[in-house]
């Protein structure tokens, strides 16, 4: 036996509600992955890159090509001019440029404020690197910032703060206005920002995504982080990015070259060509999920979920408490799973402390148009 360094993590729920999903052969909307194939022009042009003798180590900082595409995009989306070698990094995920990014800036007895609910993957990089994180809630019911909770809950010790808009789980969206409300609080402070834009591409009802690579002040100090396999339908090839000032790069990329040291070469390939010959693939992007979230809330209107429509991501947040108010999240949504059919995530999970009383469950609706139907006759029976 060793002795823990991550004592209080266990199996993911994603993967427990995966797998209890494929027990029970219920339809599967917990965890964040499409049930449809990426673009054949992207799928086809992997395959030829292997063929053509791509197989060995992609540079450290990631294929040039790719590097390139992403700065234009940075540029034409966001009007920032990036240097394509000095800004940008490609990395295998997301999650991967975040672990760097962390280890870069968190040292022992350091504090990373993260805004609950919020992903995983962000506390347990900073508990490796001997850091601490203070949790501060989104305010419900519509999971904005509490500008004065996140004041208070600056101390000497706070180094990083991590931002995630378009947000998981609850698909709000941070405006402008936040980040220059942000600008200002961590102005003349030493504190660093992890700013994860997973589901930059998808934002919906004609909003566009403030992102912190077009806002000067919060750049300087910032790393931005996305992922290809979300807006690429293809989060199995755990490709992604962080574009970052040259200074935080340098650093970033001293861990990087020993946590991985590059991504997976004909993926980047395959990723550089379809940018290239597919440019409008990002701009259809909004409103091809935008379909599928309002198939499913439509389709949810008659049940006895309440819902607000997520402005972005490929996620949807539901109150159950009108059908088993009894029953807290986790349990609720082992029981849809079981006797509706249908898997969730619990959205008490991504909470270091869950809302008092909240009955919310999470779905995925980044799935084909059959199986959203499905789902939502199953959740409509559901009383
Ligand atoms: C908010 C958020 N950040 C990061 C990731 C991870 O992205 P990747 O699969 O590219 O590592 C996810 C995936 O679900 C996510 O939802």
């Amino acid at each position: 036996m060793i002795a823990s360094k991550l004592p209080n993590v266990g199996t993911t729920i994603f993967s427990r509600m995966s797998q209890l999903a494929a027990e029970t052969g219920a339809l599967n909307l917990s965890q964040g992955f499409p049930d449809f194939d990426g673009p054949a022009a992207l799928r086809e042009a992997v395959a030829r890159h292997i063929a053509e003798g791509h197989n060995q180590y992609a540079p450290m900082t990631g294929l040039p090509a790719l590097r390139q595409q992403i700065a234009s995009k940075v540029r034409a989306l966001y009007g920032r001019a990036v240097d394509a070698d000095a800004e940008i990094t490609v990395t295998p995920g997301a999650t991967e440029a975040i672990f760097c990014a962390v280890q870069a800036l968190i040292r022992p007895g350091d504090e990373a404020i993260v805004l609950d609910p919020c992903y995983d993957s962000y506390e347990p990089a900073v508990e490796l690197a001997g850091g601490r994180c203070v949790h501060v809630p989104l305010a419900l019911p519509d999971f904005a910032v509490d500008w004065q909770r996140l004041a208070d809950a600056i101390t000497p010790r706070t180094r990083l703060l991590f931002l995630n808009s378009p947000h998981n789980p609850s698909g709000a969206l941070l405006g402008r206005d936040d980040l220059d409300r942000l600008a200002q609080l961590l102005r003349d402070r030493d504190i660093h920002v992890i700013s994860d834009e997973v589901y930059e591409h998808l934002v919906f009802d004609g909003a566009r995504h403030a992102s912190v690579l077009a806002h000067d002040e919060l750049y300087a100090r910032a790393f931005v982080v996305s992922s290809f396999g979300k807006t690429y339908h293809v989060t199995g090839w755990k490709t992604g990015y962080v574009v970052a000032p040259p200074a935080l790069s340098a650093e970033l990329r001293k861990i990087h070259q020993y946590v991985t040291f590059c991504g997976v070469t004909p993926l980047q390939h395959a990723l550089a060509d379809f940018m290239a010959s597919h440019p409008q693939h990002l701009a259809e992007l909004p409103a091809f999920y935008q379909a599928k979230r309002d198939l499913f809330c439509d389709l949810l209107a008659d049940s006895a979920f309440r819902f607000t429509r997520a402005a972005g991501t490929y996620f949807q947040v539901v109150d159950y408490s009108a059908i088993r108010d009894d029953l807290d999240d986790v349990r609720m949504a082992e029981w849809l799973t079981r006797e509706h059919g249908v898997a969730s995530i619990p959205v008490s999970v991504f909470y270091r402390e869950p809302p008092a009383g909240a009955r919310l469950v999470r779905f995925c609706f980044a799935k084909r148009e059959d199986t959203l139907r499905q789902a939502a006759e199953r959740l409509c029976a559901v009383r």
